[in-house]
């Protein structure tokens, strides 16, 4: 890895190792360790955050990339929130996320821009959105599982409009 890369990726490795994050993600490990459906992973993180990085490669979009690992890292942050207390956990990630990056070094600008992807992230007309973060967050998140080899796909609530039900490429 060149020097100027690894430099660009310290405010992610900020995130991964901020005490915040690493006890939410760990609290909702446990409280996911038994859940049949898609569960909110380090690889559900990454896999959003290495698909968000491919469309913006494909598509030519000047998208750090560490705004979208962050972006990618913390658009779940907040599912412990939800689980525990019944905040709807877009809603949460966006808040919990604000107080990590602001600890992590992002701009004020970057730190809305990933807020409102992550509140995007769970609504359909994202995918359409002017706004090629959350246009990628959403589809990234969606795109990420993997239906057709999960043994929980025929009870799981999803459409069959949103399930993937081939590889998708
Ligand atoms: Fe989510
Ligand atoms: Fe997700």
């Amino acid at each position: 890895m060149k020097n100027t890369e690894a430099r660009s990726m310290d405010r992610v490795h900020r995130i991964q190792a901020h005490p915040l994050f690493q006890e939410l993600w760990k609290k909702l490990q446990d409280a996911e360790k038994d859940r049949i459906f898609c569960r909110h992973t380090m690889e559900h993180f990454l896999d959003v955050g290495r698909l968000m990085y491919i469309y913006s490669l494909e598509n030519g979009a000047e998208i750090r990339k560490d705004v979208i690992y962050a972006a990618a890292l913390l658009h779940d942050i907040g599912r412990y929130e939800q689980i525990a207390e019944g905040t709807p956990h877009d809603i949460a990630s966006a808040r919990i996320a604000e107080g990590i990056m602001k600890d992590c070094g992002f701009t004020l600008e970057e730190i809305q821009a990933i807020q409102n992807a992550i509140l995007g992230h769970r609504k359909k007309e994202s995918l359409t959105s002017e706004d090629s973060l959350t246009a990628y967050l959403y589809r990234a998140d969606k795109k990420s599982r993997n239906c057709f080899a999960c043994p929980a796909e025929p009870a799981c609530d999803w459409s069959v409009e949103k399930k993937n039900l081939w590889i998708e490429y």
